[in-house]
This record gives structure tokens, C-alpha cells and sequence, in this order.
């Protein structure tokens, strides 16, 4: 009885102390951790202590986990390359400011370093996850005598430098595990290069397997998508003292960190709290343009061009045979030899990763003109470009080799001008303008055809329905679409020609399959990625844009909806179905009519009201598009079990109280381009604005869909809510002259 309650009492004791233990963030001098016990950063994020890998092994290694979430997961290892044999090893901290590990046998089998001396030392674990040796009570990071953050293992966590301390030599790189069971240090490491401009590499041994290209100011140039962004915040320090890169939370909530994986792949992860995983949010390796050097010397990848490599204008494969055979390594040589003394001169490319810095030199204080004299006295320099290329661009970037590991974006971006001979470069300006002239005349071509196909068909349908010929029938099905429109209304804004069915089966060679332009309404089935949906709304956007200002016609669609965008095989998107488009001289910009006609669910609120419509009608019909494309559902018939908003209501609100995660389509997936998505979000609340004046145009709405400025704040939009479906209907009937079977004013209610 005696005997029981004291080992009750003794046992509660201990595990008092057990949680005491456990509850403090540092240890000093005479204090020890040994293997079972931790000690928690101060907020719970993470815990220092002995694990096990694999884990019901008995290697025992010391290192910082995740604890509030994302538990267990390893963020630092001590003994990476010299696990325990068993659960005796012990931490101490000695009085000249060590860590030192001891084991069973009471030797050192690793040690923290330091040269500064110590007073009153204690080691303490931030809440960061960093594990600091100061002196007593100075948190001073200036003056810390050790950090773990110094010393990375795979793992950057938020607020760590990659790179270098010039001052004292430090080193801070990644280095991958050798397997995810195994800590100690495996083929990879992710750096930062000094060498030439500084740029951060992947390595594998000694040998560099993928660049994220030098830092332009705003991003690594072989990282387009690096965008500013509302989870995180990212930096690249490079003054007398140190050359970093860095990230930070921009919201703590967010738990994401970069990993250098035993493959060597360098991911962002982010913690999923409803799945309970890491999911991959970006990895830096994309695809094979991502190869180090893949194409060798002055050639070019891109990942949609087959084959992926080639050489840059002016230059020839080095060994045609190995080329073909899709050996690109050898790179490609010049077909026309500089001319050092005069006469050279430089080809423009844009939207490229920038080539290898390594045989680089750099000058902040030039300007690009300066910058392009000094490579042209310079014999040896081949390239030139911006260093940085924020607020408007400055500093100059010379290159003096081959220029190796270029990869193209096929996209506008930081221009990079490559020296040449300059008779070729008098050849390759002339043919690039013929050629830009040649793409405008057929792309107006098309389009032209485009409407003048779509106008046939619709007047082909008029007078069908009014001469009725049963022989028409026939041909029901590819018509649908023109039908379900309302084609009695057509007579106000066309007067065109009619043309006889012989014409028109001629004109489209008997209805041939051939002729049909896409599959029609695709995004019925929104199963599609983001990266898709994008190039989607992209491609819309520029087709509006089109007709709004680059035709000779302005031309205003009216009736623009998932239905009119057909997809071709590759996903390009067509507008279709100008049946009910209007011309306009340059100098119009809006008109009026009293019968309205088009779709619910995308009209504007002017031009369902009051029957005004303008380019902004259509600007207001295209942002339905683009929130229905990220949302996955319609506007119209929109419900949610917790309001009567509609679609762009539901958006708004999302949007203002900072929850348009929810908005997005769930089988767009985690691991999709989050800032892209929020931005195409907020383009698209901006153009339903009630406002006509508020709405963007077109040409902006493209630019701020392809830049990464900071976007205006949307207003509240027109057609917010609808409330009562019943109520709604009788009264916005009376505004309406127009019913029709299929498309009715049913779900909409003007505010
Ligand atoms: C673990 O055991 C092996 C073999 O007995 C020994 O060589 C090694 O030094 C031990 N490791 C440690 C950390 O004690
Ligand atoms: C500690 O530093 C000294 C000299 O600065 C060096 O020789 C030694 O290898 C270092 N020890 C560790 C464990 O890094
Ligand atoms: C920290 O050190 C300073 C100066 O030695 C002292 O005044 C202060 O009380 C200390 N604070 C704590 C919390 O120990
Ligand atoms: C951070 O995110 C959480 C949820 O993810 C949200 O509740 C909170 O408001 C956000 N804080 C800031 C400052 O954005
Ligand atoms: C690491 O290198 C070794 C030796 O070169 C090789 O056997 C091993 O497969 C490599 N591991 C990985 C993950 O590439
Ligand atoms: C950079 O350019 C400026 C202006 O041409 C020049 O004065 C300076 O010496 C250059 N700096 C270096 C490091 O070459
Ligand atoms: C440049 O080309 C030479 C020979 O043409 C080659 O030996 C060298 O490795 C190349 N340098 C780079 C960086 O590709």
C-alpha cells in the first residue's frame, strides 16, 4: 500500500518533470537533453529531440521537427553523417558556448563551432525553428555564437539565407538526403555560385544539373512564375557583405518550406491541413528545358517545340549529324564570324531564361546604352543585358563565352541582346519585320473568314426559316448553336446580303467536317488543369481585344459565353457565333437598342436595363467567362445553400473578406499557380464592375493578366444578387421585350 503510493507519487513527479521539460524552449550550461526528452519552441511550432530513421531503426539522430503540424516532419539534422547506436546519446551545452553530442561512451560525435567567445551560454529553440547559442539573455541575431540556420541540411524554412556571408566565408546550401530514410548527405546540393554574377544552382557532385537563372530584380530569370504573391515573399540580397537568396510568410499562417529531395529535385511544399499532407506547390525542375545545358552552346530550348533545341538566329548546329539524332550537347556555331574591330551588332531576344553567368561580368551603375558600347569594344564579350529590370530597368550584364542553358518562354520578359556580325543582323531585322507583317495580314485573314463564315451560316438560318425548306433539316445538328439564338431579332443590326444555300454549300464545301471551327462548349466539362484554363482566358482576351481595337472594325460580340468559345484540339480558344455582333465606326463606342438580346447570366446590367451596350458590355460578358472558368461553374443558375448570390456576388464576397481560395475550382488542384488564379479572380471582379467607367478595357484587362503589378481594389459588381427566383423573373421581364425558350430572364435581378 506504502509502496504503491509512493511510486504513484514518484511516478506523477516524474512525469511533472517530463512536462516541464518538455515545455521549456532552452538549455544552459549544467542542463542536458537527453535521448526521450525535447524542448519546444517557445509558440509549439517545433521540437528538438532524438528520432529515429528508418524510423523503428536504432540509428538515433538529434534534430528540429515540426511539432504543432505538420508533426514529425524533419527540419534539420545534427549527426547527419554519424547516427547513434542506441538511446544514449545526450546534448550538453559546454561553457566556452558548444553544442556538443555526446554517446553512451561519453564521446563527442558532433559539436557546434564557434569562434566568439561565450558568456553565460545557453542554446534556445525560436520559434522559427532555428536553434540559437547565445550569450545569457542577448537575442541579438548579430551576436548569436552558433546557428542552426547556418547550417541547413535539405530543408529552407522561412527566414533563412541560401548563400553566402562575404565577410566571414560562410556557405549556407542545401544538401539533399541521401534517401528519405537516410539523413546523411546525398548526391545533391542546392548553392549559391559566386562566380561571374551570382546565381543559385543545383549540383549533383560536381557537376550543375539545373539553374534558376541570375536575379533580375524581381525573380530568377528561369523562373517566370516567381510572382508576387499573397502566402509568401521572397528576396535576393547581394551587397559588400552578403549574397542571399531568401523567403518569408507574407501570412504565418501558411506552413510551406523549399526542399532539396534525395533526386535533387527543389520543391515548395505547403502544408495541406485538410488532407493532413505536404503537397508539391512548385517544383524549380520542370521539365527537360530545365536540364543544365541540354541544347550546349548559342541554342535555345523550348519545351513546346520539337525538337526542344535550337540555335539561336545566325548559328548552325556544331555536329549536324549528333544534332539530328537529338544529341544536342555540341550547341551550335556562328555562321557569319564576328567582326571585333567594327561593324558587329546585337539581336534582341525577350522572354528568356538568361544563359549561365558564370563567365559573367557586372556593373550597377551603367545604363543599358553604356552597357551595349562597352560589349562592342570588348573583343570577347557576346551578350549583354539589364542586371536589374525593376523600375524600368538598369545596370548592365555582360557576357565573355559560349552562351549556354538559355530556355524560351515564348513569352515578353527581360531582354537580352546577342551580339552578331552585322550583316546579320541587317538579315535577321529585315525577315523578323516581313515575318511580323506576313502573321498580321493571316491572322486578320482568319478572322475575317471567321465572321464572314459565322455571318453566312446566320443568314443562312434567316432565310431558311423563312422559306422553310425541308431540305435544310438535314443539317439540324451543326447548327444548333446559330439556332438556340434568336434569329428573328438579327434583322435590326444586319443588313447584309442573303446568300442561297448553293452559295453557302460551296463556301463551305458541302458543310465538310474540315470547315467546322472547334468542338463546341468544352467548358461544359471543366475538367481541365490551370495552366489550361489560363492560356483559355489569355487567348479570349486577345481575341476581344481584336475585335475591340486591332481590326479595321470595331466590332462589339454581344453574346460572348462558355458556349461561343470553341476549343480546338490544343485548347486554343476561337470566339464564335458573331451572329448577333455589332460593327462600330472608330470613332462609336456605344450605341442602344430596344430589343436585347443575348445570354442571361452575362449580360451587362446597361445593356439588359437599358438596352446600352458598348465594348464594355462585352467586357463585362468576358469577366463572367473568366470567373466561370476558375470557379468551374455557371454564373447563371449559380446557387449556394447559404445565400442567394449569384456567381459574381459569391466571388465578391469570397474576394472582400480574403477568402477566394474557396472560389477556385476544386479539380484545378492544390498544386496549381495560385497568384495566377488570384489575379485572373481579381481581373475579373474588376470588369463586372456596376460602373461602365470602372470597367477596364480590353487592352488593359490583357496587360494586367500578363504583368504582376499590384491590381485596383473591385467594386461591388452590377447583377449582385438575386434574390427571390420568382420575384426576380416577373420583374426583370419588364425591362425585357425579349423571351425566347431557351434563354429567359430567370436568374438575374438588377440592384
Ligand atoms: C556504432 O557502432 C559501430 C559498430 O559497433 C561503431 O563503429 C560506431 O562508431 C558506433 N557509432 C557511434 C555513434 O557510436
Ligand atoms: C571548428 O572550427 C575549426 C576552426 O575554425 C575547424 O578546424 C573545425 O573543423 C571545426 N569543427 C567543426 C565540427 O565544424
Ligand atoms: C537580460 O540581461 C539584462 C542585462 O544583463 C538584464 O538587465 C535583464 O534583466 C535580463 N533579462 C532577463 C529576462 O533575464
Ligand atoms: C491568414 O490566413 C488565415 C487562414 O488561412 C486567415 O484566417 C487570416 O485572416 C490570414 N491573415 C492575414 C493577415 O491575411
Ligand atoms: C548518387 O551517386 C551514386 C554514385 O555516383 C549513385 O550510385 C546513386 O545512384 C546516386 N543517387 C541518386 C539518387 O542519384
Ligand atoms: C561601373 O561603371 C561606372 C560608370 O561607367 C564606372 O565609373 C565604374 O568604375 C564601373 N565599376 C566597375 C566595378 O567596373
Ligand atoms: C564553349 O565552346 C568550347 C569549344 O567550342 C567548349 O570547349 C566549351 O566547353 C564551351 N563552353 C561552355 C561554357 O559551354
Amino acid at each position: 500500500m506504502d509502496a504503491l503510493t509512493t511510486l504513484v507519487i514518484l511516478l506523477s513527479y516524474v512525469v511533472s518533470i517530463l512536462r516541464i521539460c518538455s515545455a521549456v524552449d532552452s538549455i544552459t550550461v549544467n542542463q542536458m537533453i537527453q535521448d526521450g526528452e525535447t524542448i519546444t519552441s517557445a509558440g509549439g511550432s517545433f521540437e528538438l529531440g532524438f528520432f529515429s530513421r528508418p524510423a523503428n531503426s536504432n540509428k538515433r539522430y538529434l534534430g528540429i521537427w515540426y511539432k504543432k503540424v505538420a508533426t514529425g516532419t524533419v527540419a534539420w539534422v545534427a549527426n547527419r553523417e554519424l547516427p547513434l547506436n542506441d538511446t544514449s546519446g545526450v546534448l550538453k551545452v559546454t561553457d566556452q558556448g558548444k553544442l556538443v553530442l555526446l554517446n553512451g561512451a561519453n564521446t563527442i560525435i558532433w559539436s557546434s563551432n564557434s569562434s566568439r567567445s561565450a558568456q553565460n551560454p545557453n542554446a534556445q529553440l525560436l520559434e522559427s525553428g532555428n536553434l540559437v547559442m547565445k550569450n545569457g539573455n542577448d537575442s541579438d541575431p548579430e551576436n548569436f555564437l552558433w546557428q542552426s540556420f547556418d547550417h541547413p541540411s535539405s530543408t529552407l524554412l522561412p527566414g533563412m539565407k541560401l548563400g553566402r556571408n562575404i565577410i566571414t566565408g560562410l556557405d549556407r546550401r542545401l544538401s539533399s538526403w541521401k534517401s528519405t530514410d537516410d539523413p546523411s548527405r546525398g548526391n545533391f546540393t542546392y548553392r549559391l555560385d559566386p562566380n561571374g554574377f551570382p546565381q543559385l544552382i543545383v549540383m549533383q557532385g560536381s557537376d550543375v544539373t539545373f539553374r534558376s537563372g541570375p536575379w533580375n530584380g524581381l525573380r530568377f530569370s528561369g523562373f517566370p512564375e516567381m510572382r508576387p504573391n499573397p502566402v509568401f515573399k521572397y528576396d535576393f540580397v547581394f551587397n559588400e557583405k552578403e549574397m542571399y537568396f531568401t523567403f518569408d510568410l507574407v501570412n504565418s499562417s501558411v506552413i510551406t518550406r523549399l526542399e532539396l529531395n534525395p533526386n535533387g529535385d527543389l520543391q515548395r511544399l505547403v502544408w495541406i491541413d485538410r488532407t493532413q499532407g505536404w503537397t508539391v506547390y512548385a517544383t524549380a525542375q520542370k521539365d527537360d528545358c530545365d536540364i543544365y545545358a541540354l541544347c550546349g552552346g548559342y541554342a535555345t530550348c523550348n519545351i513546346n517545340d520539337s525538337p526542344r533545341c535550337d540555335c539561336m538566329k545566325g548559328f548552325v548546329p556544331k555536329f549536324p549529324d549528333e544534332w539530328n539524332r537529338m544529341d544536342w550537347s555540341g550547341g551550335c556555331d556562328r555562321n557569319i564570324a564576328l567582326n571585333c574591330q567594327n561593324g558587329d551588332g546585337f539581336l534582341k531576344y525577350s522572354g528568356i531564361k538568361l544563359p549561365d553567368t558564370r563567365n559573367s561580368e557586372f556593373n550597377r551603375s551603367m545604363n543599358l546604352k553604356e552597357c551595349e558600347s562597352l560589349c562592342l569594344r570588348t573583343c570577347s564579350c557576346t551578350a549583354y543585358s539589364n542586371l536589374d529590370i525593376s523600375r524600368g530597368g538598369s545596370g548592365c550584364l555582360l557576357w565573355f563565352d559560349n552562351l549556354t542553358d538559355i530556355r524560351d518562354f515564348t513569352e515578353d520578359g527581360q531582354e537580352f541582346y546577342v551580339r552578331m556580325a552585322a550583316s546579320e543582323v541587317d538579315a535577321f531585322a529585315s525577315s523578323s519585320k516581313r515575318k511580323k507583317q506576313r502573321w498580321v495580314i493571316s491572322i486578320s485573314a482568319s478572322i475575317v473568314a471567321l465572321i464572314l463564315l459565322s455571318l453566312l451560316l446566320g443568314l443562312y438560318i434567316l432565310k431558311k426559316k423563312k422559306k422553310k425548306k425541308k431540305k435544310l433539316k438535314r443539317k439540324g445538328t451543326m447548327l444548333y448553336n446559330l439556332e438556340g439564338s434568336q434569329t428573328n431579332e438579327r434583322q435590326e443590326d444586319l443588313d447584309l446580303p442573303l446568300f442561297d444555300l448553293t452559295t453557302i454549300c460551296n463556301a463551305t464545301n458541302n458543310f465538310s467536317i474540315d470547315n467546322k471551327l472547334g468542338q463546341e462548349d468544352q467548358m461544359r466539362s471543366m475538367t481541365l488543369d490551370w495552366p489550361k484554363r489560363f492560356v483559355i482566358i489569355n487567348g479570349i482576351a486577345r481575341g476581344l481585344l481584336y475585335l475591340h481595337q486591332d481590326s479595321r472594325l470595331r466590332i462589339i460580340h454581344r453574346d460572348l459565353k462558355a458556349n461561343n468559345i470553341l476549343l480546338d484540339s490544343v485548347m486554343n480558344p476561337k470566339i464564335s457565333d458573331f451572329g448577333i455582333a455589332r460593327s462600330f465606326g472608330s470613332d462609336e463606342t456605344k450605341a442602344s437598342t430596344n430589343r436585347v438580346v443575348g445570354t442571361y447570366g452575362y449580360m451587362s446590367p446597361e445593356y439588359a436595363i437599358h438596352g446600352v451596350y458598348s465594348i464594355k458590355s462585352d467586357v463585362f460578358n468576358f469577366s463572367v467567362l473568366v470567373l466561370e472558368i476558375v470557379s468551374g461553374k455557371r454564373n447563371r443558375g449559380f446557387r449556394h445553400p447559404d445565400h442567394y448570390l449569384n456567381l459574381l456576388g459569391h466571388a465578391w464576397t469570397l474576394y472582400m473578406e480574403d477568402r477566394y481560395l474557396e472560389l477556385i475550382d476544386k479539380s484545378i488542384g492544390v498544386t496549381c499557380n495560385l497568384p495566377e488564379v488570384l489575379r485572373s479572380i481579381n481581373v475579373g471582379l474588376l470588369c463586372v464592375q456596376r460602373s461602365l467607367d470602372d470597367r477596364p478595357s480590353m487592352s488593359s484587362m490583357v496587360q494586367m493578366l500578363g504583368s504582376e503589378g499590384a491590381l485596383p481594389q473591385p467594386k461591388e459588381p452590377g447583377f449582385f444578387t438575386e434574390t427571390n427566383i420568382h420575384e426576380a423573373n416577373s420583374s426583370s421581364s419588364k425591362h425585357a421585350p425579349f423571351s425566347g425558350n431557351k434563354s429567359s430572364l430567370t436568374f438575374l435581378e438588377a440592384r
